[in-house]
Protein backbone atom coordinates (compact mmCIF):
# COMPACT_ATOMS: atom_id res chain seq x y z
CA UNK A 1 0.00 0.00 0.00
CA UNK A 2 1.59 3.20 -1.16
CA UNK A 3 0.15 6.81 0.00
CA UNK A 4 1.12 9.32 -2.44
CA UNK A 5 -0.24 13.01 -3.82
CA UNK A 6 -2.77 12.74 -6.32
CA UNK A 7 -1.92 13.50 -9.94
CA UNK A 8 -3.71 16.24 -11.61
CA UNK A 9 -4.61 13.80 -14.53
CA UNK A 10 -6.37 11.85 -12.31
CA UNK A 11 -10.00 13.27 -11.91
CA UNK A 12 -11.90 10.93 -13.46
CA UNK A 13 -10.42 8.07 -11.25
CA UNK A 14 -11.22 10.29 -8.25
CA UNK A 15 -14.49 10.93 -9.37
CA UNK A 16 -15.48 6.87 -9.72
CA UNK A 17 -13.51 6.31 -6.26
CA UNK A 18 -15.77 8.63 -4.80
CA UNK A 19 -18.76 7.31 -6.57
CA UNK A 20 -17.59 3.79 -5.11
CA UNK A 21 -16.99 4.76 -1.66
CA UNK A 22 -19.74 7.56 -0.54
CA UNK A 23 -22.83 6.59 -2.66
CA UNK A 24 -24.30 3.43 -1.30
CA UNK A 25 -23.52 4.89 2.71
CA UNK A 26 -24.28 8.69 2.26
CA UNK A 27 -28.53 8.66 1.14
CA UNK A 28 -28.63 7.20 4.47
CA UNK A 29 -27.59 10.16 6.04
CA UNK A 30 -28.94 12.68 3.82
CA UNK A 31 -31.77 12.36 1.66
CA UNK A 32 -31.18 15.28 -0.21
CA UNK A 33 -28.19 14.30 -2.08
CA UNK A 34 -27.97 14.60 -5.38
CA UNK A 35 -27.87 10.87 -6.93
CA UNK A 36 -24.82 10.02 -9.01
CA UNK A 37 -22.76 13.29 -8.37
CA UNK A 38 -19.44 12.00 -8.06
CA UNK A 39 -19.45 10.80 -11.90
CA UNK A 40 -21.71 14.03 -12.61
CA UNK A 41 -20.22 17.29 -14.70
CA UNK A 42 -20.40 18.62 -11.05
CA UNK A 43 -18.52 16.17 -9.29
CA UNK A 44 -15.97 16.51 -12.62
CA UNK A 45 -15.58 20.35 -11.90
CA UNK A 46 -14.92 19.38 -7.95
CA UNK A 47 -11.79 17.36 -8.56
CA UNK A 48 -10.81 19.54 -11.27
CA UNK A 49 -10.57 22.28 -9.43
CA UNK A 50 -9.42 20.18 -6.25
CA UNK A 51 -6.35 19.44 -8.55
CA UNK A 52 -5.69 22.61 -10.24
CA UNK A 53 -5.62 24.64 -6.72
CA UNK A 54 -2.20 24.75 -5.81
CA UNK A 55 -3.45 25.61 -1.92
CA UNK A 56 -5.54 22.51 -2.01
CA UNK A 57 -4.17 18.87 -0.74
CA UNK A 58 -4.84 15.27 -2.20
CA UNK A 59 -3.53 12.51 -1.33
CA UNK A 60 -4.65 8.71 -2.43
CA UNK A 61 -4.09 5.03 -1.21
CA UNK A 62 -3.04 2.81 -3.56
CA UNK A 63 -2.81 -0.95 -3.49
CA UNK A 64 -0.74 -2.51 -6.75
CA UNK A 65 -1.99 0.78 -8.69
CA UNK A 66 -5.28 0.06 -7.44
CA UNK A 67 -6.80 3.49 -5.97
CA UNK A 68 -8.61 2.44 -2.85
CA UNK A 69 -8.90 5.52 -0.97
CA UNK A 70 -8.10 9.65 -0.70
CA UNK A 71 -8.24 12.57 1.51
CA UNK A 72 -8.54 16.13 0.29
CA UNK A 73 -8.62 18.98 2.27
CA UNK A 74 -8.80 22.64 1.45
CA UNK A 75 -7.89 26.45 3.16
CA UNK A 76 -11.02 27.10 5.59
CA UNK A 77 -11.09 30.98 6.79
CA UNK A 78 -13.37 32.00 9.55
CA UNK A 79 -12.72 35.73 9.59
CA UNK A 80 -13.89 35.51 13.69
CA UNK A 81 -11.36 32.76 14.82
CA UNK A 82 -7.64 33.03 15.62
CA UNK A 83 -6.15 30.24 13.84
CA UNK A 84 -4.71 29.22 10.58
CA UNK A 85 -7.26 26.50 9.62
CA UNK A 86 -7.48 23.39 6.74
CA UNK A 87 -11.00 21.76 6.10
CA UNK A 88 -10.79 18.12 5.21
CA UNK A 89 -13.41 18.05 1.94
CA UNK A 90 -13.47 14.07 1.69
CA UNK A 91 -12.06 11.22 3.32
CA UNK A 92 -12.69 7.72 2.18
CA UNK A 93 -11.45 4.34 1.98
CA UNK A 94 -13.53 1.76 -0.51
CA UNK A 95 -15.17 -0.81 1.87
CA UNK A 96 -13.00 -3.85 0.95
CA UNK A 97 -10.22 -2.00 2.70
CA UNK A 98 -11.71 -0.28 5.77
CA UNK A 99 -10.12 -0.97 8.81
CA UNK A 100 -6.57 -2.07 7.63
CA UNK A 101 -5.26 1.28 8.78
CA UNK A 102 -5.67 3.27 5.32
CA UNK A 103 -7.72 5.86 7.15
CA UNK A 104 -5.32 6.92 9.68
CA UNK A 105 -2.38 6.60 6.73
CA UNK A 106 -4.37 9.14 4.60
CA UNK A 107 -5.07 11.54 7.45
CA UNK A 108 -1.27 11.29 9.00
CA UNK A 109 -0.09 12.37 5.05
CA UNK A 110 -2.75 15.07 5.39
CA UNK A 111 -1.61 16.45 8.92
CA UNK A 112 1.80 16.22 7.79
CA UNK A 113 1.19 18.60 4.70
CA UNK A 114 -0.63 20.62 6.92
CA UNK A 115 1.92 21.19 9.54
CA UNK A 116 4.55 21.79 6.43
CA UNK A 117 2.46 24.66 5.37
CA UNK A 118 1.81 26.44 8.87
CA UNK A 119 -1.52 25.12 9.66
CA UNK A 120 -2.87 25.79 13.31
CA UNK A 121 -6.10 23.83 12.95
CA UNK A 122 -7.94 20.81 11.05
CA UNK A 123 -11.90 21.26 10.60
CA UNK A 124 -14.28 19.27 9.40
CA UNK A 125 -17.77 18.15 8.24
CA UNK A 126 -19.92 15.12 9.39
CA UNK A 127 -23.20 13.78 8.97
CA UNK A 128 -24.16 13.56 12.41
CA UNK A 129 -25.88 9.40 11.36
CA UNK A 130 -22.17 8.69 10.06
CA UNK A 131 -21.46 7.07 13.17
CA UNK A 132 -18.38 4.95 12.02
CA UNK A 133 -16.73 8.21 10.46
CA UNK A 134 -17.40 9.92 14.06
CA UNK A 135 -16.08 7.69 15.63
CA UNK A 136 -12.76 7.36 13.59
CA UNK A 137 -12.12 10.88 14.06
CA UNK A 138 -12.66 11.02 17.50
CA UNK A 139 -10.65 8.53 17.90
CA UNK A 140 -8.10 10.69 15.80
CA UNK A 141 -8.47 13.92 18.59
CA UNK A 142 -11.05 15.68 16.69
CA UNK A 143 -13.90 16.75 19.35
CA UNK A 144 -17.80 18.72 18.58
CA UNK A 145 -17.36 22.43 17.59
CA UNK A 146 -20.61 22.98 15.89
CA UNK A 147 -24.09 21.55 15.04
CA UNK A 148 -25.69 22.20 11.77
CA UNK A 149 -29.22 22.13 11.59
CA UNK A 150 -31.54 22.65 8.71
CA UNK A 151 -35.06 22.46 8.18
CA UNK A 152 -37.87 22.74 4.78
CA UNK A 153 -39.52 26.39 4.30
C1 LIG B 1 -14.09 6.66 8.05
C2 LIG B 1 -13.11 5.83 7.21
C3 LIG B 1 -12.39 6.76 6.24
C4 LIG B 1 -12.08 5.17 8.14
O1 LIG B 1 -11.11 4.56 7.32
P1 LIG B 1 -10.44 3.18 7.74
O2 LIG B 1 -9.36 2.92 6.77
O3 LIG B 1 -11.47 2.14 7.90
O4 LIG B 1 -9.86 3.56 9.18
P2 LIG B 1 -8.59 2.92 9.91
O5 LIG B 1 -8.53 1.46 9.59
O6 LIG B 1 -7.38 3.72 9.57
O7 LIG B 1 -8.97 3.15 11.40
C5 LIG B 1 -8.33 4.11 12.21
C6 LIG B 1 -8.91 4.14 13.58
O8 LIG B 1 -10.29 4.47 13.57
C7 LIG B 1 -11.05 3.48 14.23
N1 LIG B 1 -12.19 3.13 13.39
C8 LIG B 1 -12.19 2.97 12.06
N2 LIG B 1 -13.42 2.61 11.63
C9 LIG B 1 -14.18 2.52 12.76
C10 LIG B 1 -15.53 2.14 13.01
N3 LIG B 1 -16.34 1.77 12.03
N4 LIG B 1 -15.99 2.15 14.27
C11 LIG B 1 -15.18 2.50 15.29
N5 LIG B 1 -13.88 2.85 15.13
C12 LIG B 1 -13.40 2.85 13.89
C13 LIG B 1 -10.19 2.25 14.33
O9 LIG B 1 -10.42 1.60 15.56
C14 LIG B 1 -8.80 2.79 14.24
O10 LIG B 1 -8.27 3.01 15.50
P3 LIG B 1 -6.89 2.27 15.87
O11 LIG B 1 -5.88 2.74 14.83
O12 LIG B 1 -6.64 2.74 17.25
O13 LIG B 1 -7.21 0.80 15.73
C15 LIG B 1 -13.86 4.69 6.45
O14 LIG B 1 -14.65 3.99 7.36
C16 LIG B 1 -14.72 5.16 5.27
O15 LIG B 1 -14.23 5.37 4.17
N6 LIG B 1 -16.03 5.35 5.50
C17 LIG B 1 -16.96 5.71 4.42
C18 LIG B 1 -16.72 7.12 3.96
C19 LIG B 1 -16.95 8.11 5.06
O16 LIG B 1 -17.91 8.03 5.79
N7 LIG B 1 -16.02 9.09 5.16
C20 LIG B 1 -16.09 10.13 6.12
C21 LIG B 1 -16.82 11.30 5.55
S1 LIG B 1 -16.96 12.62 6.75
Amino acid sequence: MIIRPAKKDEVKKLQKLNASVFEEDNPEYDADLKPGWGLSEDGKKHFTDLLNEPQNCCFVAEDNRKMVGYISAKPKHFDYRKSKYIEIDNLGVIAEYRKQGIGRSLMDECLKWAKNKGYQKIFLVCFSKNKNALEFYKSYGFSDIYASLERDI
